[in-house]
């Protein structure tokens, strides 16, 4: 296959800040362009040109999406960043909250939604929230959309879940399914999915308790960042918590959030 040009790679980083905010510096051009080789070759075309001229027109269809699957970085596990969940879990029991909800607005493949879920789950078995408290999970990419809503995960990315936890809310797989885990229709049915850009104004979401917006902000620019950051929060309820990774540092925004801990935030009340 031919190598992917300087201009080619210049398209594709523009198509997908364009459609998802993504961006890609310069180093990255090997990286999109062993994603992306596979795939070109599977469609039996000659070169990228030939690709990015496919996903590029009004006939992309369903190939743009396959594209921004191949291009997005979906690496996720099981309570990944643990302060976050005991933070949430103290402040639901001190707000005294009833019907929670929460929405993982980068869910990937769901990890972070089900982890909340079993923590959720817990609260409501000591009564302390009501049985009707809600989760969603959104994503850009259908692919780990659908991965997310069948509930199954290697085990090797439960392995920050309690063996009480296991028990509780998951199904071990064997035979075929040996190292699979499948988590239990009691805890995903109050458990949704969809897909939403980020980088798009949201219609009708919301107000929620708590947000996630955790590792995805570091594939954003600078402007585009502070644009997600002040959609994301308008959907969080005055006094509600927000969530972003540890390692991205702090956000710019006009709604009021009152820094709680590394990546932790309040949205203050008078906003
Ligand atoms: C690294 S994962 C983070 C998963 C999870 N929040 C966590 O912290 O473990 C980043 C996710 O952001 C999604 N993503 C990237 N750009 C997006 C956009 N413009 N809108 C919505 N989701 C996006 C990717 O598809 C990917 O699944």
């Amino acid at each position: 296959m031919t190598p992917l040009r300087d201009t080619t790679f210049r398209k594709i980083v523009n198509l997908m800040h364009e459609i998802c905010g993504l961006s890609f510096p310069d180093s990255k051009k090997p990286l999109i362009a062993s994603r992306l080789a596979p795939r070109i070759q599977r469609l039996g075309m000659e070169d990228y040109d030939e690709y990015v001229s496919l996903i590029d027109s009004p006939q992309a269809g369903g190939e743009l999406q396959m594209a921004i699957d191949l291009l997005t970085t979906n690496e996720t596990y099981f309570f990944r960043e643990q302060p976050h969940f005991d933070l949430m879990e103290r402040d639901l029991i001190e707000r005294k909250l009833r019907n929670v909800s929460v929405w993982s607005a980068a869910s990937s493949f769901g990890d972070e939604a089900y982890s909340i879920a079993m923590l959720l789950g817990d609260l409501q078995r000591k009564g302390t929230i009501d049985p009707h408290w809600s989760i969603l999970g959104t994503d850009i990419s259908d692919r780990v959309l659908r991965a997310a809503t069948q509930a199954v995960f290697p085990e090797d990315r439960m392995r920050e879940v309690s063996d009480e936890r296991l028990k509780r809310y998951c199904l071990k797989g064997e035979g075929e399914s040996e190292g699979l885990v499948q988590i239990k229709p009691t805890l995903r049915e109050n458990v949704h999915f969809g897909r939403l850009n980020l980088t798009e104004p949201i219609e009708d979401l919301g107000p929620f308790d708590v947000v996630f917006l955790r590792n995805v902000l570091i594939y954003f620019d600078g402007p585009t960042k502070v644009e997600v950051v002040e959609r994301v929060t308008s959907r969080l309820k005055p006094g509600g918590l927000f969530f972003i990774g540890t390692a991205e540092g702090r956000v710019k925004t006009k709604t009021r959030l009152t820094p709680l801990g590394p990546g932790a935030f309040r949205k203050e009340a008078d906003e």
